[in-house]
Protein backbone atom coordinates (compact mmCIF):
# COMPACT_ATOMS: atom_id res chain seq x y z
CA UNK A 1 0.00 0.00 0.00
CA UNK A 2 0.97 3.02 -0.77
CA UNK A 3 0.59 6.27 1.68
CA UNK A 4 1.52 9.90 0.50
CA UNK A 5 3.69 11.93 2.50
CA UNK A 6 2.10 13.52 5.64
CA UNK A 7 -0.56 10.27 5.84
CA UNK A 8 0.42 7.36 8.16
CA UNK A 9 -0.12 4.15 7.34
CA UNK A 10 -3.33 2.94 9.58
CA UNK A 11 -2.20 0.49 12.44
CA UNK A 12 -3.92 -0.75 15.44
CA UNK A 13 -2.90 -2.14 18.89
CA UNK A 14 -5.57 -4.60 18.94
CA UNK A 15 -5.11 -8.40 17.83
CA UNK A 16 -7.61 -11.26 18.68
CA UNK A 17 -4.76 -14.13 19.28
CA UNK A 18 -0.98 -14.76 19.17
CA UNK A 19 0.97 -17.62 19.02
CA UNK A 20 3.26 -18.23 21.46
CA UNK A 21 4.48 -22.02 21.65
CA UNK A 22 0.78 -22.92 21.24
CA UNK A 23 -2.62 -20.24 20.59
CA UNK A 24 -3.96 -17.81 22.84
CA UNK A 25 -7.04 -15.76 22.53
CA UNK A 26 -7.57 -12.98 24.04
CA UNK A 27 -11.16 -13.34 24.94
CA UNK A 28 -13.99 -11.82 23.44
CA UNK A 29 -16.54 -12.67 25.43
CA UNK A 30 -15.06 -10.74 28.59
CA UNK A 31 -14.63 -7.47 27.05
CA UNK A 32 -15.20 -4.15 27.66
CA UNK A 33 -14.77 -5.60 31.13
CA UNK A 34 -11.78 -7.24 30.74
CA UNK A 35 -8.52 -7.85 28.37
CA UNK A 36 -8.03 -11.77 29.36
CA UNK A 37 -6.25 -14.29 27.77
CA UNK A 38 -6.98 -17.94 26.91
CA UNK A 39 -4.53 -20.86 26.58
CA UNK A 40 -6.14 -22.94 24.04
CA UNK A 41 -5.67 -26.69 25.06
CA UNK A 42 -7.08 -28.50 22.51
CA UNK A 43 -9.13 -29.07 19.50
CA UNK A 44 -12.48 -29.55 21.31
CA UNK A 45 -11.33 -26.50 23.41
CA UNK A 46 -10.95 -24.89 20.50
CA UNK A 47 -13.98 -25.30 19.10
CA UNK A 48 -16.09 -24.54 22.51
CA UNK A 49 -14.56 -21.30 22.39
CA UNK A 50 -14.87 -20.48 19.09
CA UNK A 51 -18.80 -21.35 19.09
CA UNK A 52 -19.35 -19.40 22.31
CA UNK A 53 -17.52 -16.62 20.41
CA UNK A 54 -14.16 -16.20 22.46
CA UNK A 55 -13.05 -15.29 19.12
CA UNK A 56 -15.19 -14.53 16.11
CA UNK A 57 -15.74 -12.58 12.68
CA UNK A 58 -15.34 -14.71 9.66
CA UNK A 59 -11.30 -13.98 8.90
CA UNK A 60 -10.37 -14.19 12.49
CA UNK A 61 -12.11 -17.63 13.55
CA UNK A 62 -10.68 -19.22 10.00
CA UNK A 63 -6.88 -17.82 11.61
CA UNK A 64 -7.76 -19.39 14.94
CA UNK A 65 -8.79 -22.38 13.35
CA UNK A 66 -5.89 -23.05 11.42
CA UNK A 67 -3.18 -22.12 14.27
CA UNK A 68 -5.75 -24.69 16.70
CA UNK A 69 -4.91 -27.45 13.60
CA UNK A 70 -0.78 -26.55 13.71
CA UNK A 71 -0.85 -27.32 17.88
CA UNK A 72 -3.09 -30.45 17.19
CA UNK A 73 -0.13 -31.64 14.47
CA UNK A 74 2.34 -31.03 17.05
CA UNK A 75 0.77 -32.95 19.45
CA UNK A 76 -0.12 -35.87 17.37
CA UNK A 77 0.77 -35.74 13.50
CA UNK A 78 -1.02 -39.19 12.46
CA UNK A 79 -2.97 -38.00 9.36
CA UNK A 80 -6.10 -39.68 10.34
CA UNK A 81 -6.60 -37.70 13.73
CA UNK A 82 -5.65 -34.68 11.72
CA UNK A 83 -8.35 -34.92 9.49
CA UNK A 84 -10.73 -35.51 12.28
CA UNK A 85 -9.68 -32.20 14.16
CA UNK A 86 -9.78 -30.67 10.81
CA UNK A 87 -13.87 -31.64 9.99
CA UNK A 88 -14.17 -30.77 13.87
CA UNK A 89 -13.07 -27.36 13.52
CA UNK A 90 -14.04 -26.20 9.85
CA UNK A 91 -17.74 -27.51 11.28
CA UNK A 92 -17.79 -25.16 14.38
CA UNK A 93 -19.98 -22.39 13.23
CA UNK A 94 -21.52 -22.46 9.92
CA UNK A 95 -21.87 -18.86 8.31
CA UNK A 96 -18.71 -18.23 7.51
CA UNK A 97 -16.77 -19.57 4.85
CA UNK A 98 -13.48 -18.68 6.04
CA UNK A 99 -13.28 -21.09 8.80
CA UNK A 100 -13.84 -24.11 6.44
CA UNK A 101 -11.41 -22.53 3.93
CA UNK A 102 -8.53 -21.91 6.16
CA UNK A 103 -8.50 -25.32 7.90
CA UNK A 104 -8.57 -27.33 4.23
CA UNK A 105 -5.33 -24.99 4.19
CA UNK A 106 -3.80 -26.13 6.99
CA UNK A 107 -4.73 -29.50 6.27
CA UNK A 108 -3.49 -29.58 2.32
CA UNK A 109 -0.08 -28.52 3.76
CA UNK A 110 0.31 -31.33 6.40
CA UNK A 111 -0.81 -34.10 3.67
CA UNK A 112 1.86 -32.55 1.82
CA UNK A 113 4.41 -33.16 4.24
CA UNK A 114 6.82 -35.97 5.49
CA UNK A 115 5.42 -37.39 8.88
CA UNK A 116 8.22 -35.36 10.68
CA UNK A 117 7.85 -32.05 9.09
CA UNK A 118 3.98 -32.07 9.82
CA UNK A 119 3.36 -30.17 12.69
CA UNK A 120 6.23 -27.44 11.48
CA UNK A 121 4.64 -27.06 7.85
CA UNK A 122 0.92 -27.11 9.52
CA UNK A 123 2.05 -23.90 11.63
CA UNK A 124 4.16 -22.38 8.09
CA UNK A 125 0.68 -22.61 6.70
CA UNK A 126 -0.92 -20.96 10.06
CA UNK A 127 1.46 -18.35 9.66
CA UNK A 128 1.27 -17.70 6.44
CA UNK A 129 -2.65 -17.00 6.13
CA UNK A 130 -2.70 -14.63 9.26
CA UNK A 131 -0.05 -12.68 7.20
CA UNK A 132 -2.21 -12.74 4.06
CA UNK A 133 -5.15 -11.87 5.60
CA UNK A 134 -3.74 -9.00 7.44
CA UNK A 135 -2.39 -7.77 3.95
CA UNK A 136 -5.41 -8.11 2.40
CA UNK A 137 -7.21 -5.65 5.39
CA UNK A 138 -4.48 -3.00 4.13
CA UNK A 139 -5.67 -3.54 0.40
CA UNK A 140 -9.24 -3.76 1.38
CA UNK A 141 -8.61 -0.01 3.61
CA UNK A 142 -6.80 1.37 0.35
CA UNK A 143 -9.45 0.53 -1.71
CA UNK A 144 -12.45 1.32 0.36
CA UNK A 145 -11.11 4.52 1.39
CA UNK A 146 -10.86 5.79 -2.22
CA UNK A 147 -14.95 5.22 -2.10
CA UNK A 148 -15.11 8.21 0.50
CA UNK A 149 -12.80 10.32 -1.27
CA UNK A 150 -11.96 13.28 -0.89
CA UNK A 151 -12.91 15.08 2.36
CA UNK A 152 -14.41 14.50 5.87
CA UNK A 153 -16.61 11.93 5.96
CA UNK A 154 -18.92 10.09 8.30
CA UNK A 155 -19.92 6.68 8.36
CA UNK A 156 -21.97 4.08 10.44
CA UNK A 157 -20.73 0.64 10.76
CA UNK A 158 -22.38 -2.88 12.54
CA UNK A 159 -21.06 -5.73 14.19
CA UNK A 160 -17.32 -5.82 14.50
CA UNK A 161 -15.15 -6.44 11.84
CA UNK A 162 -11.79 -4.67 12.96
CA UNK A 163 -8.82 -5.86 14.50
CA UNK A 164 -10.55 -8.09 16.91
CA UNK A 165 -12.48 -9.97 13.94
CA UNK A 166 -9.50 -10.23 11.59
CA UNK A 167 -5.48 -10.64 11.27
CA UNK A 168 -4.92 -6.99 10.79
CA UNK A 169 -6.79 -3.56 11.20
CA UNK A 170 -10.02 -5.04 10.28
CA UNK A 171 -12.51 -4.78 6.77
CA UNK A 172 -15.22 -2.09 6.91
CA UNK A 173 -12.86 -0.57 10.13
CA UNK A 174 -9.81 -1.01 8.49
CA UNK A 175 -11.79 1.62 5.98
CA UNK A 176 -12.60 3.29 8.76
CA UNK A 177 -9.02 3.61 10.02
CA UNK A 178 -7.54 4.26 6.56
CA UNK A 179 -9.98 7.77 6.40
CA UNK A 180 -8.89 8.04 9.82
CA UNK A 181 -5.02 8.24 9.16
CA UNK A 182 -5.66 10.50 6.28
CA UNK A 183 -7.25 13.03 9.09
CA UNK A 184 -10.72 13.16 7.55
CA UNK A 185 -13.10 11.26 9.37
CA UNK A 186 -15.90 13.41 11.05
CA UNK A 187 -17.17 10.41 13.44
CA UNK A 188 -18.18 6.56 13.13
CA UNK A 189 -21.60 6.05 14.19
CA UNK A 190 -21.59 2.00 15.89
CA UNK A 191 -24.23 0.19 16.04
CA UNK A 192 -24.99 -1.79 19.35
CA UNK A 193 -25.58 -4.83 17.90
CA UNK A 194 -28.06 -6.84 19.63
CA UNK A 195 -27.88 -9.13 21.29
CA UNK A 196 -24.45 -10.38 21.79
CA UNK A 197 -23.50 -6.42 21.47
CA UNK A 198 -20.23 -6.81 19.16
CA UNK A 199 -20.67 -3.20 18.33
CA UNK A 200 -20.90 -1.68 21.55
CA UNK A 201 -18.68 -4.23 23.87
CA UNK A 202 -16.04 -4.51 20.65
CA UNK A 203 -15.84 -2.00 17.89
CA UNK A 204 -16.51 0.91 20.64
CA UNK A 205 -13.58 -0.48 22.75
CA UNK A 206 -11.40 -0.86 19.46
CA UNK A 207 -12.32 2.80 18.57
CA UNK A 208 -11.11 4.08 22.02
CA UNK A 209 -8.16 1.56 22.03
CA UNK A 210 -6.97 3.47 18.74
CA UNK A 211 -8.65 6.86 19.84
CA UNK A 212 -11.07 6.90 16.64
CA UNK A 213 -13.70 8.89 17.10
CA UNK A 214 -17.12 6.43 17.94
CA UNK A 215 -20.47 7.43 18.91
CA UNK A 216 -22.72 4.17 20.23
CA UNK A 217 -26.33 4.02 18.65
CA UNK A 218 -28.77 1.32 19.28
CA UNK A 219 -29.59 -0.82 16.20
CA UNK A 220 -32.90 1.03 15.68
CA UNK A 221 -32.02 4.13 15.81
CA UNK A 222 -29.86 3.68 12.75
CA UNK A 223 -32.91 3.80 10.00
CA UNK A 224 -33.41 8.04 11.39
CA UNK A 225 -29.99 8.80 11.37
CA UNK A 226 -29.21 7.45 7.98
CA UNK A 227 -32.78 9.92 7.25
CA UNK A 228 -31.53 13.11 8.97
CA UNK A 229 -28.56 12.76 6.30
CA UNK A 230 -25.71 12.91 8.51
CA UNK A 231 -24.05 9.93 7.24
CA UNK A 232 -22.00 9.46 4.23
CA UNK A 233 -21.80 5.62 3.75
CA UNK A 234 -22.21 2.28 5.74
CA UNK A 235 -19.69 -0.01 5.76
CA UNK A 236 -19.79 -3.38 7.54
CA UNK A 237 -18.21 -6.84 6.63
CA UNK A 238 -19.68 -10.13 5.89
CA UNK A 239 -19.36 -13.64 6.57
CA UNK A 240 -20.25 -15.34 3.10
CA UNK A 241 -20.69 -13.69 0.12
CA UNK A 242 -22.53 -16.01 -3.10
CA UNK A 243 -21.85 -15.59 -6.60
CA UNK A 244 -24.33 -13.48 -7.21
CA UNK A 245 -23.07 -10.55 -4.81
CA UNK A 246 -25.36 -11.58 -2.20
CA UNK A 247 -23.77 -10.74 1.37
CA UNK A 248 -24.78 -13.13 4.62
CA UNK A 249 -23.15 -10.77 7.38
CA UNK A 250 -24.45 -9.80 11.50
CA UNK A 251 -28.26 -9.80 11.73
CA UNK A 252 -29.34 -6.49 11.14
CA UNK A 253 -27.08 -5.82 7.89
CA UNK A 254 -30.02 -5.87 5.96
CA UNK A 255 -32.74 -3.75 7.39
CA UNK A 256 -29.45 -1.19 7.50
CA UNK A 257 -29.28 -2.14 3.45
CA UNK A 258 -32.69 -1.34 3.35
CA UNK A 259 -32.84 2.24 5.50
CA UNK A 260 -29.75 2.81 3.51
CA UNK A 261 -31.79 2.36 -0.06
CA UNK A 262 -34.55 4.09 0.91
CA UNK A 263 -31.94 7.55 2.33
CA UNK A 264 -29.80 7.27 -0.89
CA UNK A 265 -26.85 6.44 1.78
CA UNK A 266 -23.83 4.84 -0.07
CA UNK A 267 -23.81 0.93 1.76
CA UNK A 268 -20.71 -1.35 1.17
CA UNK A 269 -19.58 -4.74 2.39
CA UNK A 270 -15.95 -5.13 2.74
CA UNK A 271 -14.80 -8.72 2.59
CA UNK A 272 -11.19 -10.80 1.57
CA UNK A 273 -11.50 -13.24 -0.80
CA UNK A 274 -11.40 -16.15 1.57
CA UNK A 275 -15.07 -15.23 2.44
CA UNK A 276 -16.10 -15.21 -1.33
CA UNK A 277 -17.88 -18.36 -2.14
CA UNK A 278 -18.37 -18.59 -5.52
CA UNK A 279 -20.28 -22.59 -5.04
CA UNK A 280 -22.73 -20.63 -3.73
CA UNK A 281 -24.53 -19.22 -6.52
CA UNK A 282 -27.46 -16.45 -4.43
CA UNK A 283 -28.30 -15.90 -0.84
CA UNK A 284 -30.41 -18.42 -0.34
CA UNK A 285 -28.37 -21.36 -0.41
CA UNK A 286 -25.88 -20.09 2.48
CA UNK A 287 -26.26 -21.55 5.49
CA UNK A 288 -27.29 -19.14 8.21
CA UNK A 289 -26.51 -19.90 12.43
CA UNK A 290 -29.13 -20.25 14.70
CA UNK A 291 -27.74 -19.37 17.86
CA UNK A 292 -28.93 -20.27 21.50
CA UNK A 293 -32.23 -18.41 23.18
CA UNK A 294 -30.34 -17.59 25.72
CA UNK A 295 -28.80 -14.62 23.70
CA UNK A 296 -31.75 -13.04 23.51
CA UNK A 297 -33.95 -14.35 26.41
CA UNK A 298 -30.96 -12.57 29.14
CA UNK A 299 -28.52 -9.97 29.49
CA UNK A 300 -25.92 -9.93 32.14
CA UNK A 301 -26.89 -13.57 33.35
CA UNK A 302 -30.61 -11.57 34.28
CA UNK A 303 -33.54 -12.66 32.37
CA UNK A 304 -35.37 -10.17 30.09
CA UNK A 305 -38.11 -12.34 29.25
CA UNK A 306 -41.37 -14.72 30.71
CA UNK A 307 -40.95 -18.44 30.69
CA UNK A 308 -42.52 -20.23 28.00
CA UNK A 309 -41.67 -17.83 24.67
CA UNK A 310 -40.20 -18.78 21.97
CA UNK A 311 -36.92 -16.84 20.22
CA UNK A 312 -35.90 -16.19 16.80
CA UNK A 313 -32.42 -16.15 16.90
CA UNK A 314 -30.24 -16.12 13.83
CA UNK A 315 -26.57 -14.85 14.42
CA UNK A 316 -26.85 -13.70 10.30
CA UNK A 317 -28.87 -12.15 7.46
CA UNK A 318 -28.82 -12.01 3.68
CA UNK A 319 -28.60 -8.59 1.73
CA UNK A 320 -29.08 -8.87 -1.68
CA UNK A 321 -26.99 -7.80 -4.15
CA UNK A 322 -29.44 -4.61 -5.47
CA UNK A 323 -29.02 -3.12 -2.04
CA UNK A 324 -25.18 -2.57 -1.91
CA UNK A 325 -23.53 0.02 -3.40
CA UNK A 326 -20.26 -1.92 -3.65
CA UNK A 327 -18.37 -4.83 -2.28
CA UNK A 328 -14.67 -4.27 -1.85
CA UNK A 329 -12.07 -6.91 -1.90
CA UNK A 330 -8.19 -6.86 -1.30
CA UNK A 331 -8.37 -6.89 -4.97
CA UNK A 332 -10.53 -3.85 -5.68
CA UNK A 333 -13.79 -2.98 -6.10
CA UNK A 334 -16.89 -4.55 -7.20
CA UNK A 335 -19.94 -1.49 -8.46
CA UNK A 336 -22.31 -2.48 -9.05
CA UNK A 337 -22.30 -5.49 -7.49
CA UNK A 338 -23.46 -8.41 -10.19
CA UNK A 339 -21.88 -11.56 -10.73
CA UNK A 340 -19.46 -10.37 -13.46
CA UNK A 341 -18.07 -7.72 -10.93
CA UNK A 342 -18.27 -10.25 -8.02
CA UNK A 343 -15.88 -13.01 -10.22
CA UNK A 344 -13.31 -10.16 -10.88
CA UNK A 345 -13.00 -9.50 -7.03
CA UNK A 346 -13.18 -13.04 -5.84
CA UNK A 347 -9.85 -15.60 -6.09
O1 LIG B 1 -21.13 -13.65 15.13
P1 LIG B 1 -19.88 -12.90 14.79
O2 LIG B 1 -19.48 -11.89 15.81
O3 LIG B 1 -18.74 -13.82 14.41
O4 LIG B 1 -20.28 -12.09 13.47
C1 LIG B 1 -19.31 -11.29 12.83
C2 LIG B 1 -19.81 -10.55 11.66
O5 LIG B 1 -20.95 -10.68 11.24
C3 LIG B 1 -18.82 -9.70 10.93
O6 LIG B 1 -19.45 -8.62 10.31
C4 LIG B 1 -18.12 -10.53 9.83
O7 LIG B 1 -17.66 -11.74 10.36
C5 LIG B 1 -16.99 -9.80 9.22
S1 LIG B 1 -15.60 -9.59 10.31
C6 LIG B 1 -14.36 -8.87 9.41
Amino acid sequence: VQYHAGVSEPTTRVTPLRWDDGLWLLDQRRLPWREEWVRVRDVGHAVRLIRSLAVRGAPAIGIAAAYALAAEAKRCSAIHSLRRAADRLATARPTATNLARAVAGVLAAVEAAPGHERAAAALVAARQQHEDDAEACRQIARHGAALFSPGRVTLLTHCNTGALATGGIGTALGIVRAIHSEGRLAMLYACEARPVLQGSRLTAWECVQDGIPVTLLPDHAAAGLLASGAVDGVVLGADRIAADGSVANKLGTYSLALAAAASGVTFVSAAPTTTFDLGCPSGSSIPIEQRDPGEVLTLLGRRLAPHGVAVFNPAFDVTPPHLLSAIVSERGVARPVTAESIARIAR
